[in-house]
């Protein structure tokens, strides 16, 4: 059973969370995963104007995905930004270059499943991950979210990402702020549910 992990992230906190799920996913025996980041889009000189560059710099060993790859795995997780409410310009773009996976009914019946992160609480998190599962459904996905058996998406002690929908974290306006460890506990776990149930589809 493999689960792919296929990420953007512009100053890294979509990464740090994909390492947390990376980890859950390692939980189920016999589970292989992959991290992957998608192509990016962005000039060089965008990027460096928009402060991104160490950022990208340390994720620059993390191997770029190719469109064909979601067909070898049986399990995709993916993980995006907040982009005004929306999935990123650059996820965006690689999964508009799967038509031909969608016109050979290639990704029917694989796991997939979304994590977000945005500046602020309240900044289109659940409509990132709802709107990015729109897609998933017309490429034939099965979507699993990050259920209440997480109990940490409860917690109204601290300011905390995830849903039902699945994990995310608040960034900051700034970015100033990394996940908290509710927030990665949340990841880990989404990781391991979605690899548990994809186990479970591919005995
Ligand atoms: C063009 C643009 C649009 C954004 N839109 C939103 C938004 O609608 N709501 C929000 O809370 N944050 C928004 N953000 C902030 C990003 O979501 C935030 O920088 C990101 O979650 C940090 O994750 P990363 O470090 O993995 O890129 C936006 C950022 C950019 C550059």
């Amino acid at each position: 059973m493999k689960t792919l992990i296929v990420y953007y992230s512009m100053y890294g906190h979509i990464y740090t969370m994909a390492k947390a799920m990376l980890e859950g996913v390692r939980e189920i025996k016999g589970a292989e995963v992959e991290m992957k980041r998608v192509p990016e889009t962005l000039p060089q000189e965008v990027l460096a104007n928009m402060g991104a560059l160490n950022a990208q710099k340390a994720m620059a060993h993390v191997p770029v995905c190719t469109i064909d790859e979601l067909g070898t795995a049986d399990a995709v997780i993916f993980g995006t930004p907040t982009r005004f409410g929306n999935m990123c310009g650059q996820m965006r773009q690689f999964l508009d270059s799967a038509g031909q996976l969608w016109a050979n009914d290639a990704l029917v019946g694989k796991v997939g499943s979304v994590f977000t992160s945005s500046a602020t609480q309240h900044g289109g998190q659940e409509s990132t991950i709802l709107s990015f599962h729109t897609t998933l459904l017309h490429l034939g996905f099965v979507i699993v979210g990050l259920p209440y058996s997480f109990k940490g998406q409860m917690r109204i002690d601290e300011i905390t990402g995830g849903s039902p929908y699945g994990a995310s974290t608040i960034a900051g306006g700034q970015g100033e702020r990394m996940p908290s460890d509710n927030e990665l506990l949340a990841a880990r776990f989404q990781g391991k549910h979605v690899a548990a149930i994809a186990s479970r589809m591919t005995r």
